[in-house]
């Protein structure tokens, strides 16, 4: 199959929705990493998305909708999942919440559960694209399976090439991690997954503590993801105070650990010490200090505030056991 690289204009929109509709797979931009879609109410299209990224089955997909109103008719919100959405939506927050009893999204897709995750991203091209579809689109991350998200479409392509219809390209992304993914099923709101949207905005829209889900992130109960997820193939040493001989070095803030100097290569996700920079910035720089051949990457400490539980979160899975 040959891969599309489509123009983020109208054009490209109204070509890559019409692929969706043929039941084909487009990725495209979302602000957090570029998104592998399928149409959601087509199991042999949702098929294809496992398929093209060797991903194990039974992970349940992120349904993308183009606003409030298409994500009603796919899911009951609860008065707390109503008032995330009408706070974060758009944006990097994905809701679980029951299968309202119209909900379109496949099984397959919602891997046999009476649950849906739903976001409204807020990238201009995916919504114009979801407009367009007028379907609910399912989306995990456009890499294969075990490897980094990708935050442009160079690096969809690198991963995808010649298993995917067309990616529509619209340069990089913005926020860099994938959602944050917050449970509403029960009588408290769980955070499943850190990411874009930082727990400290949602706690104090809520005025409560959000309760994390031990050893998930993207585990059990949002099923699915092995703890080695975001995985380079360097070996990644976090925390560290020094950089090692034959190690890369992947930097945060404006102090240098000792031993960079020596470093194979390295690269610092924000000077200033902006998580924001340094989120949007993650994905792309372990890519390259990997390109590198180091056996290692040292990575220096990053705060746990704000977007550094995402990033930490990332980090953390980079550097798991496999
Ligand atoms: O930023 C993002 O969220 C990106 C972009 C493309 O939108 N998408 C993304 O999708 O990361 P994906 O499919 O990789 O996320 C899947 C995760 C599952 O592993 C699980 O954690 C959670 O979403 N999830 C989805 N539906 C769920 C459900 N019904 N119950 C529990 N968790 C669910
Ligand atoms: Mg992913």
């Amino acid at each position: 199959m040959v891969t599309q690289r489509l123009a983020a204009d109208e054009g490209g929109v109204t070509r890559a929705a019409e692929i969706l509709r043929g039941g084909g797979l487009v990725a495209f931009p979302t602000e957090t990493v570029y998104g592998l879609g399928a149409d959601a109410t087509r199991p042999e299209a949702v098929a294809r998305i496992y398929a093209a990224k060797e991903r194990p089955r039974f992970n349940p997909l992120i349904a993308h909708v183009d606003g409030l109103p298409a994500a009603l008719a796919q899911g009951t919100f609860d008065g707390t999942a109503r008032r995330l959405a009408e706070a974060f939506w758009p944006g990097p927050l994905t809701l679980v919440v029951p299968a309202a009893p119209g909900c379109t999204v496949c099984d397959l897709a919602r891997a046999g559960l009476d649950s849906v995750g739903l976001r409204v991203p807020s990238h201009p091209f995916a919504r114009a694209l979801l407009a367009a579809v007028a379907r609910p689109v399912s989306a995990p991350s456009a890499n294969r399976s075990g490897r980094v998200s990708p935050t442009s479409a160079d690096h969809v392509l690198g991963d995808l090439d010649g298993r995917i219809d067309a990616v529509l390209d619209g340069g990089e992304t913005q926020v860099g991690v994938e959602s944050t993914i917050v449970s509403c099923l029960g009588d408290a709101p769980r955070l499943l997954r850190p990411g874009g949207v930082p727990r400290e905005a949602i706690e104090a829209l809520l005025g409560r503590r959000l309760e994390s889900v031990p050893g998930t992130g993207d585990g059990p109960l949002a099923p699915g993801m092995l703890a080695s997820h975001y995985a380079p193939r360097a070996r990644v040493r976090l925390d560290a105070a020094e950089i090692r001989p034959g190690e890369a070095a992947l930097l945060f803030g404006p102090h240098s650990p000792s031993g960079t100097e020596r470093a194979v290569a390295a690269l610092n996700l924000s000077e200033t010490g902006d998580l924001a920079e340094a989120a949007a910035r993650l994905f792309s720089c372990l890519r390259r200090l990997d390109a590198t051949g180091a056996e290692a990457i040292a990575v220096a400490p990053i705060p746990e505030t704000g977007l550094g539980e995402a990033i930490n979160d990332r980090l953390a899975r980079a550097a798991a056991e496999r």
